[in-house]
């Protein structure tokens, strides 16, 4: 793509995006993003924030573009927001799960991504059970590929939500204190963001019981002739000291689908140890925010009582989700500007005049 500004969806004079930063044909993890490239796809995400909040949240920034939905593993959540996103912006989209596709009858993961591509898949959204598919499909096809979690390996678009879930708060990630708790060692979503918040310039801090927590992760056990696997963290097994202070809390689930048997005790003494609760939260920053991927088992790894509280912004980071998938999709496009009327183009900003919901 070219160092167009890409326009704003609501046509304010002087409002868009500065796309010089992005260079990116697929989404596959942020370990290989730096924080220009993320900021550009937080503000686009503002911009699409305020498509959504409009009475008839349609534009047709998209019309002509192809989304397919490719999910090998079960997502609410994730496939929800895609879907919305791309019909927002007035794409095709199409949805397939394993359980419906041909991969049933043994077609590979190449043949399918081949064979989206061939109906027309300007964009493969995907989700696999196996760490790394994306980054096979995407050298087999010229589609785009964004990846929706692969096995315990990554889960970039999460962790972008998460990233501009929190700058809206605090309007900088830069010095803020985020902990990560529970099973790192198993969490896509937790491997992105440590990617993402590090670029940011945020403070990171994973804690979780020493069998949760990935090999190579604290820097004295990493090997020195390798490029590190993840960024640079700190570790902490204790939830009071890894809280004290945080701006920001982010409890995870258990990945029990991904988990070898014998890792803990019991589930019992897990949340005993490990449990976010308000006791616990007590010692964090007073502004701080509390969040978590979704899904939730709360009584385990978050107490039901602060999940739905006043620093809980659980819902916020779903509803963001949608703005930011919107973004990426809008810039994996390649558009700067839709002939039909995308955001910013005369037709947009006639939807731009609608009353605000
Ligand atoms: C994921 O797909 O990884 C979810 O967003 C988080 C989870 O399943 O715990």
């Amino acid at each position: 793509m070219t160092a167009a500004r890409i326009a704003a969806p609501s046509a304010t004079p002087g409002a868009g995006t500065d796309a010089a930063a992005w260079q990116h044909r697929h989404v596959l993890d942020l370990d290989d993003f730096t924080r220009a490239e993320i900021e550009t796809v937080l503000d686009l995400a503002d911009r699409m924030r305020e498509v959504l909040d409009r009475r008839i949240a349609r534009v047709p920034a998209l019309r002509g573009y192809t989304v397919m939905n490719l999910f090998y593993e079960a997502s609410t959540r994730t496939r929800a927001s895609f879907e919305l996103a791309g019909k927002v912006l007035g794409a095709d989209v199409i949805s397939l799960s394993a359980s419906t596709a041909s991969v049933q009858k043994g077609e590979s993961l190449i043949d399918t991504v081949r064979t989206l591509r061939a109906i027309g898949a300007d964009v493969i959204v995907m989700r696999h059970a196996a760490s790394g598919a994306p980054y096979l499909a995407a050298r087999h096809t010229d589609a785009a590929i964004v990846n929706a979690g692969d096995g315990a390996h990554a889960h970039p678009t999460q962790a972008l939500l998460d990233l501009y879930t929190i700058r809206s708060h605090f309007g900088s990630l830069a010095g803020k204190r985020v902990v990560l708790i529970g099973d790192i060692a198993h969490s896509r979503v937790a491997r992105s963001d440590m990617w993402g918040l590090a670029a940011m310039g945020a403070e990171v801090v994973v804690c979780g019981p020493p069998t949760l927590l990935p090999r190579g992760l604290r820097a004295a056990d990493r090997p020195t002739h390798a490029a590190p696997a993840l960024p640079a963290v700190t570790v902490e097994t204790d939830i009071d000291r890894a809280i004290a202070g945080a701006h920001v809390v982010i409890a995870l689930r258990l990945q029990s689908e991904r988990q070898e048997g014998g890792l803990l005790p019991s589930l019992h003494e897990y949340a005993a140890l490990y449990q976010v609760t308000a006791a616990r939260l007590a010692r964090a920053h007073p502004d701080h925010l509390l969040m978590h991927p979704g899904p939730k088992n709360e009584g385990i790894e978050i107490a039901g009582d602060v999940a739905t509280g006043a620093h809980s912004i659980i819902e916020e980071q779903v509803t963001n989700g949608v703005a930011v998938r919107m973004a990426l999709l809008y810039l994996l496009s390649g558009r700067t500007e839709s002939p039909g009327g995308g955001p910013g183009s005369a037709a947009g900003s006639a939807v731009g005049g609608e009353a605000r919901a």
